[in-house]
């Protein structure tokens, strides 16, 4: 969690496949490959709901196809191919930025859940790339930032990074954004994504769901924003995207006067994701441009990545 955030995930992975190439000292290329492959299982694992850390693993490894190359060359082609994947992530989020630009209009209230900004990217952010983009652009944009339970990364991500920006915002209780959605107080919600089935169903955040329901059924309009390369092409539906768990004490570290709040014997139980099923999303903002329902890209998405190599 020093690293969080789907994009930037799949980057550091990226270089974490470089780091296990550098620690093999031998010139065996067979042997290298083995070790380099056994670090991808652990890497993998470390974060199993956004797609992007396999997505830039999996492409870091075809790398090691072309078994003419020495270990040594091989090496610096893997470090050259993160470098890659880094710069690309600055370029595709300048992207979301500027599709975004279709959908903001001046005088939103924004409710925005998560942090999906630059601390969740190389540089620029998905959804608060496209905030940020408005604001720069003279739009007046208000965002209530969902504190995002049990981190935090609304409260102390998202929050930091509006101010740093200038951005008017009021941190809300992740409960109360139904409230600001019935009295149509907010006019969108927007988020990230770690990551999109085939269907158009996609994880994000705990607690993206019930914002999505309570946002559909107010009639207020729901935008992800996110890069191709959180697609999952062989994923049908949301069903199939595994969530990670983590641990109980995210949720039960609320204490006052040094004291916690719970009882002794409280346990908490901790999904770090939750599905939102494709009906409650108004449209996906990507760096490829906007795309409606029914979400079906497969037809096109060779022409998106094509147009995106
Ligand atoms: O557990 P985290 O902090 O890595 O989760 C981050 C999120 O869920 C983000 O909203 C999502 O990754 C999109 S990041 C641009």
């Amino acid at each position: 969690m020093v690293i969080r955030g789907a994009p930037v995930i799949g980057v550091a992975g990226a270089y974490g496949v470089v780091l296990a190439a550098i620690q093999y000292n031998g010139s065996n290329r067979g042997d290298m490959d083995k070790a380099i492959l056994a670090s991808t299982v652990a890497i993998k694992q470390a974060r199993p709901t956004a797609v992007n850390l396999g997505w830039a693993v999996d492409r870091m490894i075809t790398l090691l196809d072309d078994q003419n190359i020495p270990c040594l060359e091989l090496k610096d082609k893997l470090l050259a191919e993160a470098e890659k994947i880094a710069d690309e992530d600055v370029e595709t989020c300048r992207r979301i930025a500027k599709n975004g630009q279709d959908i903001i209009q001046d005088g939103d209230v924004i409710i925005h859940h998560c942090n999906t900004g630059s601390l969740a990217t190389v540089e620029g952010g998905t959804a608060l790339g496209v905030i940020l983009e408005a604001c720069k652009q003279g739009k007046n944009i208000r965002v209530l930032v969902d504190e995002t339970r049990p981190r935090l990364q609304g409260a102390r991500l998202t929050a930091w990074e509006l101010e740093q920006a200038g951005i008017p915002y009021q941190i809300i209780a992740d409960g109360a954004a139904g409230y600001f959605l019935q009295k149509h107080i907010a006019t969108k919600v927007m988020f990230g994504a770690d990551r999109v089935a085939r269907n158009g169903d996609l994880a994000n955040k705990i607690g993206t769901y019930p914002l999505a329901l309570a946002a559909h059924e107010n009639g207020i309009p729901v935008y992800p924003a996110f890069p191709l390369s959180s697609y999952d092409s062989v994923c049908p539906d949301g069903n199939s995207i595994p969530i990670e768990f983590r641990d109980e004490g995210e949720i039960l570290n609320i204490s006052q006067d040094g004291k916690s709040v719970y009882p002794q014997n409280a346990h908490g139980l901790n999904p770090s994701f939750d599905i939102t099923p494709h009906d409650l999303i108004t449209a996906w903002i990507t760096d490829m441009g906007i795309i409606y329902p029914p979400f079906k890209i497969e037809e096109n998405f060779e022409k998106f990545t094509g147009e995106h190599s």
